[in-house]
């Protein structure tokens, strides 16, 4: 808490750490994607405009560590690690990422960091190659051994954060990725993970402001799709995503919004599409990104965000960014 009495949240969002393990393998993207001019056109895409080289930004993570303060809460809002079997964390070398990030966070900030699901955790299918995809083998060992928390909520003051799990809301967008053999159990899974949000919101006092962190925008029309949520909307203060990794693809999805879904160019593009399809309601749920620690190759404009909070909820939050340089 500051001397004002305000409480601080701090928000990082895709750490995308590389263990030893996950830099041994150096980038696996490459190797998977058979079509030549594709390889290419995904190398430039990399190399000029997403991230040259994916496995070089942990120091990011130890500068954020290291300029933080003394925060009251601190929210990780998923993708820990460069998910190199496109697996999630069954992969032992992604587990490895994972493992060593929640060690840093416990150990800095002791009872006091929270850390939310990204896709990249349960396995995501490669963005060109078709390979992986959520496992269930990574949902239960995020939980058994990283003790993730698919549901969460916790009070700071008269608010109420309140963590989902973006694959699992999203499922619909993803079940072509899932194996046929545990389809069945992510729906029941689904099925519950809404149960519990909707309880959530049903439980919202009238004195409480919700925030809410959703790793991948995707889920949010089904989200929007909760009566529970629509009836609580006006006590929604923000919605904190991630997965863009920059306010550069936050604002294109914003131009985008409401394009068909494309189906015949692959997972990742029917994936992409249909997010954006829907991507009108965003604005129910007074979006905020938090970029990727490292932010885009591009314009490296990667940080972490400060959120104060009034403990009474009678003012809106002061939301302060944080660049973190390269160098
Ligand atoms: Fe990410
Ligand atoms: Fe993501």
């Amino acid at each position: 808490m500051t001397t004002d009495g305000e409480l601080v949240l701090l928000v990082f969002s895709d750490a995308h750490y590389a263990s030893a393990a996950e830099k041994a393998k150096g980038e696996r993207e490459y190797e998977v994607i058979l079509s030549a001019p594709l390889r290419l056109f995904v190398k430039c895409f990399r190399r000029f405009i997403w991230l040259r080289q994916p496995h070089a930004h942990n120091h990011l993570l130890d500068r954020f560590l290291a300029i933080a303060g003394e925060p009251d809460l601190v929210v990780g809002n998923g993708d820990y690690s460069c998910d190199s079997g496109f697996v999630g964390v069954v992969n032992e070398a992604a587990y490895i990422s994972v493992r060593e990030v929640f060690d840093k966070l416990h150990s800095r900030f002791p009872g006091r960091f929270q850390a939310n699901y990204g896709d990249h955790e349960l396995g995501k299918m490669s963005l060109f190659g078709g390979q992986g995809g959520p496992r269930l083998a990574s949902w239960e060992r995020s939980q058994a051994e990283l003790g993730m928390r698919p549901f969460w909520r916790l009070t700071l003051g008269n608010y109420c954060l309140i963590g989902v799990t973006s694959s699992l809301v999203a499922l619909p967008v993803y079940e072509p990725e899932t194996l046929p053999e545990e389809l069945e159990t992510w729906r029941r899974l689904r099925e519950h993970h809404l149960g519990e949000i909707e309880q959530a919101f049903r439980e919202l006092r009238p004195n409480q402001q919700a925030i809410l962190f959703c790793h991948d925008p995707t889920a949010l029309p089904w989200l929007w799709r909760l009566p529970e949520i629509r009836a609580k909307a006006c006590q929604l203060e923000m919605t904190w995503i991630g997965h863009l990794h920059s306010p550069l693809f936050l604002w294109k999805s914003r131009l985008l919004a409401g394009m068909p879904t494309i189906s015949f160019l692959g997972n990742s593009i029917r994936r992409m599409s249909a997010a954006l399809h829907e991507a009108r309601c965003w604005k129910n749920f007074n979006v905020r990104l938090c970029p990727s620690l490292a932010g885009t190759q591009l314009l490296k404009d990667g940080g972490f965000f400060e959120i104060r909070l009034q403990p009474s909820a009678q003012k809106p939050p002061r939301v302060i960014w944080h660049p973190l340089p390269w160098k």
